[in-house]
């Protein structure tokens, strides 16, 4: 870890097992990163144990105890403004972040989504893939725009769906996945350079362009 590794501010609201992945690989030394701040909005979540843990600065920041969305994110915005976060992962976060929210960010708020987006983003994404039959799902890691799971693709890690599969069957084998592809995308994000060119990441494979530029 160098002081110009990025800093990185993760909002939780369980278990938070990507955020270890996450915050490992960073110590493996995989990703410029550190993480300077977890957030959860569910004061039990487990994740904010595991993050100090890991020594990392976590903070229950309650959306019931606020009025509004809007006073909610204000509260965690100052928050990640006061460790001066430049990068937001959503691991696990359970809710929706407004358009004023993300445009604080522009380009720079990543989530980690079960399924092979665009197919079934929401909620129970195991059960909707398993009760369409599909025979391949995954995760997609994604930027975040105001939409639901629906900003620019990362990048995605398939995994066959069984014939006798339940939905905690299917979740357990993506969430392996997820655990490898969400450090590879923060890791690519932030070594290669890349674009969007509409609404496609496009990593560029010399130093033509800068780290999230316009192409
Ligand atoms: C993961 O399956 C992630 O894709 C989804 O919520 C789950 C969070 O798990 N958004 P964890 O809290 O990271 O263990």
């Amino acid at each position: 870890m160098t002081s110009s590794a990025t800093p990185i501010a993760v909002l939780i609201s369980g278990r938070g097992s990507n955020l270890v992945a996450l915050a490992e690989a960073i110590e493996r030394g995989e990703i410029p990163a550190r993480i300077v701040l977890v957030v959860s909005n569910e004061p039990a979540a487990a994740g904010l144990e595991r993050a100090r843990e890991l020594g990392l600065e976590a903070v229950a920041v309650p959306h019931r105890d606020f009025g509004s969305r809007a006073a909610h994110e204000a509260a965690i915005l100052e928050r990640f403004d006061g460790v001066a976060a430049e990068w937001i992962c959503l691991a696990g976060y359970m809710r929706l972040l407004s358009s004023d929210f993300v445009r604080r960010y522009p380009n720079r708020v990543l989530n980690i989504h079960p399924s092979l987006l665009p197919a079934f983003p929401g909620l129970e994404v195991q059960q909707q893939a398993i009760d369409h039959g599909v025979k391949l799902s995954g995760c997609t890691v994604h930027l975040v725009d105001a939409g639901l799971d629906s900003g620019p693709i990362v990048l995605q890690r398939a995994v066959a769906v069984r014939s006798h599969d339940t939905a905690d069957d299917l979740a357990a084998r993506i969430l392996e996945q997820e655990h490898l592809a969400y450090p590879e995308a923060m890791r690519k994000l932030l070594v290669e350079p890349w674009a969007i060119e509409g609404r496609k990441v496009v990593f560029f494979p010399s130093s033509a362009a800068g780290h999230g530029d316009p192409p």
